[in-house]
């Protein structure tokens, strides 16, 4: 039986290469192991629609995808995830891990496609009538660092990691302001701090997190077909 009695919502947020994936499977394998349950996820992707429009999008060899049709591509693909994994997990009381979420199509394709942050912000919170994370955790990450770490592996860059360093500049202050704009929703953290200590300080504040009250997790009402979480 799950220990938390409501469900808590995190996003790992930050530019490509930031470790995101590596510090969430830390901090789920470290609640796991104190008896929460954790549902980990991931964006563009976590359902089956998800999946196909995430090929779509990153995949070379598609034709062209213009700015909008990109920020729709994520929006649905978000919309699918929030009313068919993040809210019903949350109805259950689980914690949600999701890799990535809104900020990044603010941050992508606001600002880094240029459609303007806060139209794409209207899109998503219509997507996804309103659901936020409790906690954002940012890993700020250098583009140079990003795309070294990247191209260290064998895989190659996807259709967004490939673009060039301002696209990547931009993206990265555009995600440090949406941290400075809520700050205490967002825990920002330099990626570049040995992985250790990261998941140090992540645990340290989700643990802040958890031991908040239990109104402060309420989650909006959604139009999926779940009917949890309200
Ligand atoms: P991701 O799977 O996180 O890539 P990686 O694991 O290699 O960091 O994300 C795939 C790419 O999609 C990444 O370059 C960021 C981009 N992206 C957007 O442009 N907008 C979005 O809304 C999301 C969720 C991702």
């Amino acid at each position: 039986m799950s220990k938390q009695r409501a469900g808590v919502f995190i996003a790992f947020e930050g530019g490509d290469g930031a470790g995101k994936s590596t510090q969430a499977g830390r901090l789920a394998a470290e609640l796991e192991t104190r008896g929460y349950t954790v549902r980990r996820t991931r964006e563009p992707g976590g359902t089956p629609v998800g999946e196909k429009l995430r090929s779509l999008v990153l995949d070379h060899g598609n034709g062209e995808i213009d700015a909008h049709t990109e920020a729709l591509i994520f929006a649905a693909s978000r919309a699918a995830h929030a009313s068919q994994v993040i809210r019903p997990a949350l109805g259950r009381g689980e914690i949600v891990l999701t890799d990535r979420y809104i900020d990044s199509s603010v941050a992508y394709q606001g600002a880094g496609r240029g459609l303007g942050q806060d139209a794409v912000k209207s899109l998503n919170d219509w997507a996804t009538s309103g659901l936020q994370p409790h906690l954002t955790v940012l890993l700020d990450v250098d583009p140079r660092l990003g795309r070294s770490r990247r191209t260290a592996g064998e895989a190659a860059e996807d259709r967004l990691e490939s673009e060039a360093d301002d696209f990547h500049a931009r993206i990265r202050k555009a995600f440090l302001d949406l941290a400075a704009s809520r700050p205490g929703s967002y825990l920002v953290l330099p990626a570049d701090l040995p992985v250790d200590e990261l998941t140090a300080r992540i645990l340290a504040r989700v643990d802040v997190l958890l031991a908040a009250p239990v109104p402060s997790f309420t989650v909006p009402a959604g139009h999926g077909t779940d009917g949890a979480g309200s």
